[in-house]
Order: C-alpha cells, then sequence, then structure tokens
C-alpha cells in the first residue's frame, strides 16, 4: 500500500498558524506488514520506534483501540526537512494514512485531520496536506474547522530554499508574546484582503496581502539575505512571503512568468546558496497510489 502527502507552505503571510497551500512536491510512503517494524529509505534500514513516521502510525492504532500491526515503511523523501516546507506534517499524514489501510478503515480527511493535530498541533502545514489546494483552520475547543479554498487563478509558486536548516523551535522561540492592536488589526486586514483576493482572482492585491507584522521580520533577523530577496521577490513577482517557520522564501507568480534568468544573475549577490524550484498548488491532498 502506497501514499503520497504533498509539502506545504504555512502561514502565506499574515495568516500566521491559520492559514496554508499544498504543493507538487511529494513524499510516499509505501506500507507492507511484517514481522517487525522497520523504516527503509534508500539502502538504509533503521528501527521504527522514534520515527515520527511510525509515531504517527502506532498513534492511530491506539486511538481505534486496536494492537499496532508490525510493518516495514519505505519512504522516498522529495521534501527538504526543516526548510519550512511541511515535511514533518508529511510524515506525520503518511504515517496516519497507512495505519488506515491497515486497519481497512474509510479514509475520513476530517477525522484524520483531528489526529494529525492531536500529534502536530499547528494546522497550517497538516490541513492542506490532507485538503489539498488553500486552507484556513481554526480549533474551537479542541474541535478543528478548516475552509478549504481554491483560487480563482492559477499560479506558479516559485521556491527559493537555502542550504541552511531552521527549526521551528527556534523561529517560534524569536516572536514576542504580546503584539500592539495596531499591529493585529494589520494582520487581520491582510488576511481578509489575501484571502478575498485570491478567490476572486484579484492579483493586484497580492502584493499588499501577504504582508505581516506577526512573524516574518523577527524570523528574517535569524535567515541571511532575507531582506535583499524579499525585495528582489516583490520586485519581479505577485508577492512573496516566509513560508511556514522558514527559512524558505515562497513567491506567488502568474503561471508563464518565469524569473531565473534574473535570479541567476541576483543569486550571486547573496550571502547563502539558495535552489529555485517552480512549483505548482496541489488540489488533492494526500493520496492513495495503490
Ligand atoms: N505556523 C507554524 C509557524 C508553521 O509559523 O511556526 C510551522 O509549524
Amino acid at each position: 500500500m502506497k501514499i503520497r502527502v504533498p509539502a506545504t507552505s504555512a502561514n502565506l503571510g499574515p495568516g500566521f498558524d491559520v492559514l496554508g497551500l499544498a504543493l507538487n512536491l511529494y513524499n510516499e510512503f509505501e506500507f507492507t506488514k511484517s514481522d517487525e517494524s522497520k523504516i527503509i529509505e534508500g539502502e538504509e534500514i533503521s528501527d521504527a520506534e522514534d520515527n515520527l513516521i511510525y509515531l504517527s502510525y502506532a498513534k492511530t492504532f491506539e486511538k481505534f483501540k486496536g494492537k499496532v500491526v508490525p510493518v516495514n515503511i519505505k519512504v522516498t523523501s522529495n521534501i527538504p526537512m526543516s526548510r519550512g516546507l511541511g515535511s514533518s506534517s508529511a510524515c506525520i499524514v503518511g504515517g496516519i494514512v497507512g495505519a488506515y489501510l491497515i486497519l481497512d478503515r474509510e479514509i475520513n480527511r476530517q477525522e484524520i485531520l483531528q489526529i494529525a493535530l492531536e500529534i502536530e498541533g499547528h494546522p497550517d502545514n497538516v490541513s492542506p496536506a490532507i485538503f489539498g489546494n488553500v486552507t484556513a483552520t481554526i480549533n474551537e475547543d479542541g474541535k478543528n474547522i478548516t475552509t478549504v479554498i481554491k483560487p480563482k487563478n492559477e499560479y506558479k509558486f516559485i521556491t527559493l530554499i537555502p542550504d541552511f536548516e531552521l527549526k521551528t523551535e527556534k523561529a517560534r522561540s524569536v516572536l514576542p508574546k504580546n503584539y500592539s492592536r495596531e499591529d493585529a488589526v494589520f494582520n487581520i486586514s491582510r488576511t481578509a484582503l489575501l484571502i478575498s483576493s485570491l478567490m476572486l482572482g484579484q492579483d493586484e492585491n497580492l502584493k499588499l496581502g501577504l504582508e505581516d507584522k506577526i512573524h516574518q521580520n523577527y524570523r528574517g533577523e535569524l535567515i541571511p539575505d532575507f531582506k535583499e530577496i524579499f525585495q528582489f521577490l516583490n520586485n519581479n513577482t505577485l508577492g512573496c512571503y516566509l513560508s511556514g517557520a522558514g527559512p524558505t522564501i515562497m513567491a506567488i507568480a502568474k503561471k508563464d512568468k518565469s524569473i531565473r534568468e534574473d535570479f541567476n544573475k541576483f543569486k550571486n549577490s547573496l550571502e547563502l546558496s539558495w535552489e529555485m524550484h517552480e512549483l505548482s498548488l496541489n488540489t488533492e491532498g494526500f493520496e492513495i497510489l495503490y
């Protein structure tokens, strides 16, 4: 049984811990019943015990009061780790869906979201990995409500990934505990503008709609080249934001726009080495391949 789970990009600027979107970059997980649980990645075989995919798999059995069935989980990872592209969420969703398949339980995406959030905590990466598209998720007394937004226009997501990792805990530790009313209103207004503009296809509003005062500038201090890249992308695309907790920086561009040539010239002036990928929106969420 094989599942593929998309990479995700959370926050989308002002929608801290709420908004996210799914991308056409995938991790694959193949589950085979076995005598002992193992994780197989390329030539490497390791114990499953502390692995996030397996922990999520086992947690799902626990939830449904089943005895954990030992499995070999063959992993193909294309989503880079600790870069703000939802690699942990992909592992969590992969593990849970694997358990559903082994348990022969009917797939229920809302139920899967609930289990994923008991493991992960922040809904903005797991929701799009489950539902695809752009998602907005809120937690009300432990119950999660997700709306799935299908943007009117098709976009290219220009993904700039640096050659260094930034752990989410570190990127959260630099955020203030309190914010001013002005900053709160700033983010509420941009979030409303962003969502309505995506739905209505008002691309000219995206740059303003992606602005944020809750997390990006604080985290930018941890990321070399942050200001220069933001300026370059804001001048050359429809707008940009810090993907998840970073350090990846994401720009939204018209589908047929290419900035590759300009970026290749610009990147020589940067301190870090940044890889550029051109991705598109995933609209399915996780898929069961067989
Ligand atoms: N919303 C989360 C954050 C995403 O920005 O910290 C990473 O889990």
